[in-house]
This record gives C-alpha cells, structure tokens and sequence, in this order.
C-alpha cells in the first residue's frame, strides 16, 4: 500500500459554487474576494482542497459553464490579481485550487466561435461542428440536454452548429488537432499558474460520431432518445489520455471527471474514464449515490458496485451532491429524521474509501430552497417550469450567520436563501458542539488523524441487513470499525471480532468509551465509529 499522502487521494475535497458563496462587494454575487475571506473558515473545517464552479469570463447563459475567454477571470468574480491572490492565500494555508474546465463547448461569444461562424472557410472553421441541414431541416435527430434539437442554424453561413446544452454554448470539435492544441494550451497556462487540478465537464461528450448517425428512440424515463451516437463515444479516451498527458508535466497535479448519466447512474461508464488507473483521469464522479433513496441496502449495493469497478491501479470518491442535483439532505426525506439522516449520510462519506467531495453549505446541513418563478436564474429551471423548477434550490447563498440574507451580502441576493437561515447557519452552529457542522468537522479531523481512515482497505461487513450498514477500515496497525444505522429503529450488533474497541466519533455513544467486543445495541440513525486498541 502506498502510504505517502497525496493530496487528492487522501484529502477531503470541498466544492464552491462561486456565484454563492460569499459576496464582498455588496452585489448580491458570491465572488472571489469572498472566498478569500473564508479561507480560514474552510481551513478550520479541514478541507484540503478547493474545487471551484467556473470563475472564467461568460455571458452566464449557463452561469459559468459558457466560458467565452478561458484565460481571463469573470468581472462579476472579481480580477485575475483576486484569483492569483486566491492561489497564494489557499497554498499558505495548504489549500488546493481545483479549476472547472469547461472544454466540451464554449460560449458562442468565445472568439473562436466568432471566427468560426464567420465564414465556411475561416481557418477556426473545423474548431466547431458545423453541417449542412436536410431538406431546410436540422443535419440528423440529435437532441440537447437542455431540450429541443442539438443544432442551431446560423443565417449568416445557412449551415448549423452543434451543441448539445444551451444554443449559447457551441460544441468544439475535438476532432480537430489544431483545437485540442489549443485547450491543452489553456489548460497549460493555468498550471502554469499554479492551479492544482481540473474539474472536467462532461467528459464523455467531448467526442461525436463521425459519420453523425441519428440517434435511436430511447423508452427510458426522462430520456427521449439513446444518445448513442452523441454521448459515450470510445474516441473520447483517447483525449483523457492525452490531457492525462498535459497534466502529468506539471508536478502533483489533479484530474476529475463527470461523466454524466441519467438515474439510476452508470459507474462502468464512470469507471471507465479512470482508463486502466493511471491513465485517464485521476478520479471519476459516478453519480449513482446521488440517484438512490435512502434505503440501506440499495445504499450499500450502489457502494459495493462502484468500489468494484474501480481498476486495481485507479482510486474512487463519493459524492452526495452538487450544483446540478438536489441537496442530499432534501433527497433523503424531509421530517424530523432528515438531520438525523444526513450525519449518517455525512458519515459514511468521510468513512469510505475514496476522496470525499463536500458540496458546499451541506457541512451545515442545508437543503434546496423552494423557488417561485419569477426567481428562478436556471435555463433549464426556465425552460421546463412547473415540471422541474431546475437547479437553482440547490445553488442558493451559503448560510453564514443569522443576520440578514444570511450574512451572505449587504446587497440583494441573486437567489433567494433558505427561509430557515436565523436557524441553520454557520455562526449557529458553530457555537453548538453537537451541531452539524461540528460533526463533519470531527469527521474530517478524524478521517485526517487515522490512516486507516484516509489509506486503508475497506471491507463491508453488514450489507444493508436490518437498515445497517458496516464495515472496517484497515491498514497495518490500524483497524476502524464504522456502523451506521439507516432506520429510526434499534438494533442489536454483534460482531465477531473479540478485542477491546474505543469509541473515537458517534452520534450516540460517548467518545472514549471502551467495549470488549462489538456486542452493543444501536440507536435510531445512529453512525459510530470505533477504533481497535488491543486484542483480548
Ligand atoms: C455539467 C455542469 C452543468 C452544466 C453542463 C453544461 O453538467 O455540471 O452545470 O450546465 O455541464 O456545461
Ligand atoms: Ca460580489
């Protein structure tokens, strides 16, 4: 076992939504000076690293994930100085800084795109996917994530572009060498600059068929059509494998992925996008933890499924929200258990093997705010309202304080927060020894302390049976024992492992408390951790 700690392996991993985080110019935008002044904040939760939602210049018809000049820093974000500053203050307090990369599309108003629409021989031509129509009809039946056809017609040249989210955002070819040149370019010049990772978006769209073969009808929920030809094309290894590459030049550096499926998930597929684990992707998101309910079993089969796949050389991480998906803690029932379920939720993430990912605001137990429609930002919100309100309840300001708007900014909010913000909120909490947040804190201090904890094997011992899951983490000398109860009933455990065992975090029992043996009755969402300290 490798027992050298690496950042990304062995750290915890904290995702900021900019735009919500903290506002320090009274705009009612979360930005980078903001971050900056919270940086002690995260530090004293223990996060290792920083993964921020695209801070680049945009036109934000996808709030950031329409990238129009990748070297440059969003005005509403603050400047590139107020980025460089983010770096050095993060590096001083061993903070990361993960990027988004948003290279599947651009915006349209990204230079290149402005110069490959201009003419059907501009040398940017092939840097986008451009195509005849059909008999005045789009070139074949693709649809966009974001609804209707995936090709926009653009007069000035009478062809169409594609792109499969928003029309603002214009797919690149990545079949074009001069292009990925070019992206690999922008991701240098930020390596250069000292940003540690990348987030990828979307990976496993970066690549289309070649010969634009219309996609089959789809009998799937939610799904209108199979994106065969559109999605999951076996060529878009190869540019993991290349930017793999690009990364691997630069000492220490990180690369995740999302590779985007629909419930109930797909982790072959995610898998397969860490390549043979060691060159791809450094880790993969699965989403299939997001799409589940709160049953033990089903929770403990969507574990069991994606530790599996992981290659032998590759690494997992969890993940149990985002700026995409609905808060785990509304996900998981609402009602008086949804606290009590989202530290057990909290501690199975912190106790798993695998680099834990925190969305933010959930360390305080946050849920997806309720928005009327004359409030909703999200073009997906906008557009299929009242169906599906979008993805703004989850994207609302970072609860601070019990002051107004949360403390989050003396100007108007760009989103509604929480109406339970004077309850749930840092300061709050804080204050509360048994708060939510005092609970990810010990986790993630413990997790940091124990090795078992952040090194070692995982090896499940109780399957999802009677509501509980448990298992051991191990590594030399360490042994930890991790069970959580999925029910708002008692259970008795009994574990045949003899030795003496000593509390080192729970929700119920005391810390410090010794047993002989693991024989003792669980509580309702009860999620404790013991560590072995000797054998009988
Ligand atoms: C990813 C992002 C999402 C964005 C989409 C298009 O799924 O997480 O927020 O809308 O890609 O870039
Ligand atoms: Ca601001």
């Amino acid at each position: 076992m490798d027992s050298k700690w690496i950042w990304w392996k062995h750290g915890v991993i904290y995702q900021i939504y900019p735009r919500s985080f903290y506002d320090s110019n009274g705009d009612g935008i979360g930005d980078i000076p903001g971050i900056i002044e919270k940086l002690d904040y995260l530090k004293d939760l223990g996060i290792d690293a920083i993964w921020l939602s695209p801070v680049n210049t945009s036109p934000m018809h996808d709030f950031g994930y329409d990238i129009s000049n990748y070297r440059d820093i969003d005005e509403i974000f603050g400047s590139k100085k107020d980025f460089r500053e983010l770096i050095k203050e993060a590096h001083l307090r061993d903070i990361k800084i993960i990027m988004d990369m948003v290279v599947n599309h651009t915006s349209h108003m990204h230079q290149w795109f402005i110069e490959s629409r201009s003419s059907l021989d501009n040398p940017k031509r092939d840097w986008y996917i451009w195509r005849d129509g059909k008999n005045g009809k789009p070139p074949n039946n693709w649809i966009a994530a974001f609804g209707g056809s995936s090709w926009e017609k653009y007069a000035h040249t009478g062809q169409y572009y594609l792109h499969s989210f928003v029309k603002e955002q214009p797919d690149v070819n990545w079949r074009n060498k001069e292009l990925r040149e070019a992206m690999y370019n922008e991701m240098r010049y930020w390596l250069d600059r000292g940003v540690d990772g990348f987030r990828l978006d979307v990976v496993n769209w970066f690549m289309k068929d070649e010969n634009f073969r219309n996609n089959t009808l789809s009998l799937r929920p939610q799904q209108l059509q199979k994106h065969r030809y559109d999605r999951n094309r076996p060529e878009s290894h190869e540019i993991m494998k290349e930017i793999r590459q690009v990364v691997d030049s630069y000492k220490d550096r990180m690369l995740v992925g999302e590779v985007f499926s629909l419930p109930p998930g797909d982790p072959k597929l995610s898998a397969s996008y860490i390549g043979d684990g060691t060159d791809e992707l450094h880790m993969a998101f699965d989403f299939s933890m997001i799409y589940k309910r709160w049953n033990a079993r089903t929770v403990y089969r969507t574990i069991a499924r994606w530790m599996e796949i992981i290659p032998e050389n590759g690494w997992p991480c969890h993940v149990l929200s985002n700026h995409d998906q609905p808060r785990s803690i509304s996900r998981f029932g609402g009602g008086s258990d949804a606290i009590k379920r989202a530290r057990v939720a909290a501690t199975l993430l912190l106790t798993l093997k695998g680099t834990p990912f925190i969305y933010y605001g959930e360390e305080i137990g946050m849920r997806n705010i309720s928005i009327s429609r004359k409030d909703i930002q999200d073009p997906l919100g906008k557009r299929y309202w009242p169906l599906y309100t979008g993805r703004d309840p989850a994207r609302a300001p970072m609860q601070w304080s019990s002051e107004e708007n949360a403390g989050f900014t003396r100007g108007t909010v760009w989103l509604p927060v929480h109406r339970n913000y004077r309850r749930v909120n840092v300061e709050t909490d804080a204050a509360d020894k048994y708060s939510m947040l005092n609970h990810y804190k010990s986790l993630i201090r413990i997790r940091k302390k124990k090795k078992a904890l952040h090194m070692g094997d995982w090896t499940p011992l109780i399957k999802g049976v009677d509501s509980i899951i448990a298992y051991t983490r191990e590594c030399e000398e360490q042994k930890i024992f991790v069970v959580l109860n999925f029910s708002n009933g008692v259970r008795k455990l009994t574990l045949n492992d003899r030795g003496q065992w000593r509390v080192i975090s729970s929700t119920h029992k005391f810390v410090n408390e010794h047993f002989t043996d693991i024989d003792f009755k669980v509580m309702p969402y009860e999620a404790t951790i013991v560590q072995r300290i000797g054998a009988l």
